[in-house]
C-alpha cells in the first residue's frame, strides 16, 4: 500500500503529519545513539524503524532483547514500543528508506589507526540513498562531523545520479548528537540541541520536529556547518583543558602539590572551569572530535597547533601511569617482571560499559611488556573478555595473590572501596590515576601509593 508522501520542506504538512502521527522515521544506524533516538521517536507515537548492518544487533531488538542494560530508563520504553509496534529494526535499507519521510543518521565516525578520520559509514549509506530516497524526504545528520561535509560531501554523494537535487526534492540538516553514554535519556530530555538546516526554512522544520519529540531548547544555526563546528568546539574544548591539567598535573607532582586541592580551590574562581587529570582521554568523542578539527584544519591550510599539542599530552599520559607503578615498585624494592597487577576499570570513563580508545589498553599492554601478569575488575565487564583477559567476578578472589592495584577508571564502585582493602595485597602498592583515594589515608595504611598529580 503506498502512503501519502508529506513534503518535509512544508512547515505546515510537517506539523499536521507530526500531530497526526502519519510522519514516518528511519534511523541508521542503531548503536549507541542511534537505538535511544529512534526509541524516543517512537515513544513520541511515531512509526519508527531501525536499520543497522549488525544482523545480530537487529535479531536481538526484534526478539525483545534490549541491548543498552547501561541506558536508565530506555529499557521500559524498549519494551512498551515494541509490544506497541512503533519500534521495530531491519538490515533492509532498500525496504525501510523510501517508505520514510525522515531519515536520521546516527552512524559511526571513527578514526583510522593513523588518526584520519574516517566518514566510510556515511559515505555509503548517502551513496545509498542516492538510489533510494524517496522524494521530498528530509534527511538529518547526528553524527558528529567536520564543518563542511555536509555542503561539500553529503549533498553531492546524494544528488549523484540525478534523481536527487537539494532543495528541489529532497532535504538535508544536522541535529548533532550531545548526549553522554548511561545518561542518554536525561541528556535527550534536558540539554539544548544545535540545529542546522541546508536554508533556514529546513533549521525552522527540523526544530518543529525535534520539539515534538524532546522538547528541549533548539539552537538554531545559520547552516549545518556552523552546528557542526560548535559541536566539536564543545568537545575538542574539554580535551585540550584536561591536556593542560595533566601536564600541570606532572609538574605538581613534582613540586609535591596535590593537583586536586588546587582545582577545587581554583573552580571557587567565577570563570573557571574545572577538568581533572587523568590515565588518558578516551571515548567515542573526545579523542576522534580534536583528530577531526585537526583534519579540518589540513583541509582549510589552517594551524591548530594547541589542539595537536593537547592530543600530545593525553596519549602520553597512560605512559606516566607505567612510570608511576614502576618508581612505587622499585621503592617496594621489588621487580615488576612476573608480577601481578589488577586494573581497576577499564571503561574510559566512570559508570559506563564502553571501553572505546579507553587508555587502560595501553597500560594494560605495556604492563605485559614489563612480564606483568595483567588481572581486570570492572563491575561493567565481570567474567569477560577484554584484551585477551579474563577479568575477575570480584576483588575478593584475587587480592591476595596481588603485587599491586591501578586505578584506571573512577566508577561509583570503586570509590566506596575502604582503603584497609589495599593491605590484603601480597604487595600493598596502590596506583590511583583518578584522585580516587586520599593520599593521607593511604599513607596512614602504610601503602606504597602513587597518585596521578598528587605530589607526595
Ligand atoms: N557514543 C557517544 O558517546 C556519542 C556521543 C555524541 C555523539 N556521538 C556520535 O554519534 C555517532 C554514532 O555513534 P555511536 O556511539 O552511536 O556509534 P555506535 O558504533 O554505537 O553505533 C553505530 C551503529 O551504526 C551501525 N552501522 C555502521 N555502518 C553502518 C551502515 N553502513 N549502515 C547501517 N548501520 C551501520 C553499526 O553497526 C552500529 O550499530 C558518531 O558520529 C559519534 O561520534 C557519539
Amino acid at each position: 500500500m503506498s502512503k501519502p508522501k508529506i513534503t518535509m520542506n512544508n512547515l505546515e504538512d510537517v506539523t499536521k503529519s507530526l500531530e497526526s502521527k502519519i510522519l514516518r522515521v528511519c534511523v541508521i544506524g542503531i548503536g549507541r545513539i542511534g537505538l535511544p533516538t529512534a526509541l524516543s521517536f517512537a515513544k513520541s507515537g511515531l512509526e519508527t524503524i531501525g536499520v543497522d548492518i549488525n544482523t545480530q544487533l537487529v535479531d536481538d531488538i526484534n526478539s525483545g532483547k534490549f541491548p543498552l542494560k547501561d541506558e536508565p530508563g530506555y529499557e521500559d520504553i524498549f519494551h512498551s514500543v515494541i509490544k506497541n509496534q512503533k519500534f521495530s529494526a531491519t538490515t533492509n535499507i532498500e525496504d525501510a528508506v523510501p517508505n520514510s519521510d525522515l531519515i536520521l543518521l546516527s552512524l559511526p565516525t571513527p578514526m583510522d589507526e593513523n588518526n584520519i578520520p574516517d566518514y566510510t559509514a556515511l559515505r555509503t549509506v548517502a551513496s545509498n540513498l542516492a538510489e533510494i530516497l524517496s522524494e521530498h524526504s528530509l534527511v538529518i545528520v547526528e553524527s558528529t562531523i567536520e564543518p563542511g561535509f555536509i555542503e561539500d560531501e553529503m549533498v553531492s554523494l546524494i544528488s549523484k545520479s540525478g534523481r536527487l537535487t537539494v532543495e528541489e526534492n529532497f532535504f538535508i540538516g544536522v541535529c548533532p548528537e550531545n548526549a553522554n553514554p548511561g545518561e542518554i535519556l536525561h541528556d535527550f530530555t534536558n540539554l539544548p540541541r544545535l540545529v542546522g538546516g541546508i536554508n533556514l526554512d529546513i533549521a525552522k522544520i527540523i526544530k518543529t520536529i525535534y520539539n515534538f519529540v524532546f522538547s528541549v531548547e533548539l539552537i538554531e544555526m545559520p547552516n549545518c556547518k556552523t552546528a557542526n563546528a560548535v559541536k566539536l568546539t564543545t568537545n575538542v574544548f574539554r580535551d585540550i583543558n584536561i591536556a593542560f591539567v595533566s601536564e600541570l598535573s606532572l609538574m605538581f607532582e613534582k613540586l609535591g602539590i596535590d593537583t586536586n586541592k588546587v582545582l577545587e580551590a581554583a573552580k571557587k574562581k567565577y570563570n573557571f572551569q574545572i577538568h581533572y587529570p587523568g590515565a588518558g582521554v578516551g571515548g567515542p568523542c573526545l579523542p576522534i572530535n580534536s583528530y577531526q578539527l585537526l583534519n579540518t584544519a589540513k583541509r582549510t591550510g589552517s594551524n591548530l597547533s594547541i589542539i595537536e599539542y593537547g592530543r600530545k599530552i593525553n596519549e602520553q599520559m597512560p605512559q606516566h601511569v607505567i612510570n608511576l607503578t614502576l618508581d612505587a615498585f622499585n621503592e617496594s624494592k621489588i621487580k615488576i617482571e612476573n608480577s601481578n597487577i589488577l586494573i581497576l576499570g577499564v571503561s574510559y570513563k566512570p559508570n559506563v560499559k564502553d571501553i572505546q580508545l579507553t587508555p587502560a589498553q595501553e597500560i594494560i599492554e605495556k604492563l605485559q611488556e614489563q612480564g606483568v601478569s595483567v588481572h581486570i575488575y570492572d563491575p561493567y565487564f565481570v567474567s569477560k573478555e577484554i584484551f585477551g583477559i579474563q577479568t575477575e567476578s570480584n576483588v575478593d578472589d584475587v587480592i591476595q595473590d596481588l603485587d599491586a592495584c591501578i586505578l584506571v577508571t573512577a566508577h561509583d564502585e570503586f570509590k566506596k572501596l575502604p582503603i584497609s582493602l589495599f593491605n590484603k595485597m601480597k604487595h600493598p602498592i596502590l596506583v590511583d590515576t583518578r584522585g580516587v583515594f586520599d593520599p593521607l589515608e593511604a599513607e596512614s595504611a602504610k601503602l606504597t601509593f602513587r597518585g596521578l598529580g598528587r605530589g607526595k
